[in-house]
């Protein structure tokens, strides 16, 4: 078991990890794909803010991921670095190979427990699933002195064969046992009835972590995580604004701030700055395409608004009316500095720090060139087109394709046409074609600077703030041999926009096309690398 971990719980038992597995099951959400930067990035923000454990991904799935987890681990100091493996040596080697510089490493391995998955996804008998087991976790702690081990799909394993498979897995160098609730089924009092039967049955219970893994099929993941908390979890996963698969994961924000504005009804606390919440799901929600919806608890652009005149009376009296924690409390700063075209590099980067963005020296370039650039067409410019400028702006230096220039004829006398200059690995390459309308022309002459056989699922436009001179946001999704991804691009020229989310769909679909199936593993797993 990690020291880390062990002695934070030992020293105050109503300390709770907080796990954060955005890294690797938040992007694992279909449209979902980070690159390597991108990875840092959120994984430096998850150590700034405080959290327990960062999982950086799933090393055998693709190079790229074995290559985040890799930079991942030898950059995070002060939080430890997990990497996701199957039940197989060849899985848990290459997830020791990406993480074994970490300041502070754990291989996390699984396999599923229930009759269901054991039957149909492992094809393996229940005696040679406590043996893969015993083996896996084994051979793990060989490697490393933390080890996590998860029963998949926990919630629908018969309650007798659990206890033994958790026991089997302490037995074996387990520190930590995350008891994962794979497919969003179970409800909070089972879930804390189970949490405590294995308290209870489990005989050398004592010498682990009990953790808990909720997806929110049912929108109870962080209900149900709370009832596992109260039930003897110290452990909670969860992810950035709760993506994840399907329905998604455990919202971090959500856990978080329950347990510190609930202290009265649950006594435990958690080792994150909840100041930083803000910052985090506004960087999340950039880098992936994942709007945050406006109602969405804690993040939601609508969490801190008060629209109807009782309410708003109500708040002018004792904000406490109709607040139950402050917006500062989750980093949310409200600032009447409006920017324009006479602001300098100065005011802009006071901007920045007070909408809690860092950049390093060349972001700081690249992000106050394209302000600029805005604020010569944009008399106003407010803290949402801050925020969609540098998200566009700043993560993507390293991309493959990168979007240089666009000319458009376009209006009630056609062709249409665009323009198109792009870059390819460095090289500048110019397309000019004709479509019905200018955004097809402009897709056709990316197609035919970069040919791809994907179709394109999703075009969406947003004006960042109001008034005719906004900004346009556009998302593009993009679908390939059944793999999504997400662009976005944001610009005051609609048709820039779209060509910026466009390129940054066909980034991310580079990134995914490399993770291909890493071969069956060792003893009757499944050849596909996701884990739910
Ligand atoms: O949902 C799940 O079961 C998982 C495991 C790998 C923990 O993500
Ligand atoms: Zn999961």
């Amino acid at each position: 078991m990690s020291h880390n971990e062990r002695a934070k719980v030992e020293a105050d038992p109503n300390r709770v990890i907080v796990f954060d597995t955005t890294l690797r099951d938040g992007e694992q959400s279909p449209g979902c794909s980070m690159n390597l930067e991108e990875k840092l990035s959120v994984a430096i923000q998850l150590e700034a803010m405080g959290v327990d454990v960062i999982e950086a991904g799933f090393p055998i799935a693709s190079t790229g991921d074995f290559e985040a987890v890799r930079e991942v681990a030898r950059t995070v100091k002060s939080a430890t670095v997990a990497g996701l493996s199957r039940a197989s040596r060849k899985d848990i080697d290459r997830a020791w190979e990406a993480l074994q510089h970490a300041a502070s490493p754990r291989i996390h391995t699984f396999i599923s427990t229930s009759p269901l998955h054991m039957k149909f996804k492992l094809q393996m008998e229940p005696e040679d699933v406590v043996q893969a087991i015993a083996d896996s976790v084994g051979h793990a702690r060989n490697l490393c002195d933390n080890v996590e081990w998860s029963p998949e799909d926990a919630t629908r394993t018969e309650p007798d064969f659990l206890c033994r498979v958790v026991e089997t897995a302490i037995r074996a160098g387990a520190g930590t046992i995350n008891i994962a609730d794979t497919v969003g089924y179970t409800i909070p009092s089972e879930f804390a009835d189970l949490i405590r039967m294995l308290c209870e049955r489990v005989p050398n219970i004592d010498q682990a972590i009990l953790s808990v893994h909720c997806h929110n099929d049912l929108g109870l993941a962080v209900a149900n995580s709370l009832a596992a908390v109260h039930a003897g979890a110290r452990q909670v996963e969860c992810t950035v604004n709760g993506i994840g698969e399907r329905a998604g994961n455990c919202a971090m924000e959500e856990v978080v701030m329950a347990l510190r504005t609930r202290q009265d009804a649950m006594p435990y606390s958690t080792g994150v700055d909840t100041t930083q919440i803000t910052k985090a799901s506004r960087l999340v929600s950039g880098i992936t395409g994942f709007s945050v919806q406006p109602n969405k608890a804690i993040v939601g652009a609508n969490a801190f608004a008060h629209e109807s005149g009782i309410h708003q009376d109500g708040m002018l009296k004792n904000a406490q009316t109709y607040e139950i924690m402050t917006p500062d409390s989750v980093g949310l700063t409200k600032s009447n500095l409006v920017m324009g075209k006479h602001s300098g590099r100065h005011a802009f980067k006071t901007k920045l720090k007070e909408l809690g963005i860092e950049l390093s020296d060349n972001q700081l370039m690249d992000a106050f060139g394209r302000f600029k650039d805005l604020a010569d067409h944009k008399k106003d410019v407010y803290d949402e087109d801050i925020l969609a400028l540098v998200d566009d702006a700043v993560m993507r230096h390293n991309d493959r394709v990168q979007f240089v220039s666009l000319g458009v004829r376009c209006g009630s006398h056609g062709p249409q046409t665009a323009e198109l200059e792009l870059k390819v690995d460095g090289q500048p390459q110019r397309a000019t074609a004709q479509g019905n309308g200018p955004v097809d022309a402009l897709f056709t002459a990316i197609r035919s600077i970069v040919p791809h056989a994907a179709t394109l699922q999703l075009y969406q436009v947003h004006a960042v703030t109001g008034g005719t001179d906004a900004q346009a946001q556009v998302t593009v999704r993009l679908e390939e041999d059944g793999k999504t991804v997400n662009g976005q691009g944001a610009d005051y020229d609609t048709l820039v926009a779209s060509a910026r989310a466009y390129v940054n769909a066909l980034n991310k679909l580079m990134v995914k096309r490399e993770r291909t199936a890493p071969g069956e593993m060792e003893r009757g797993g499944t050849s596909a690398p996701a884990a739910e």
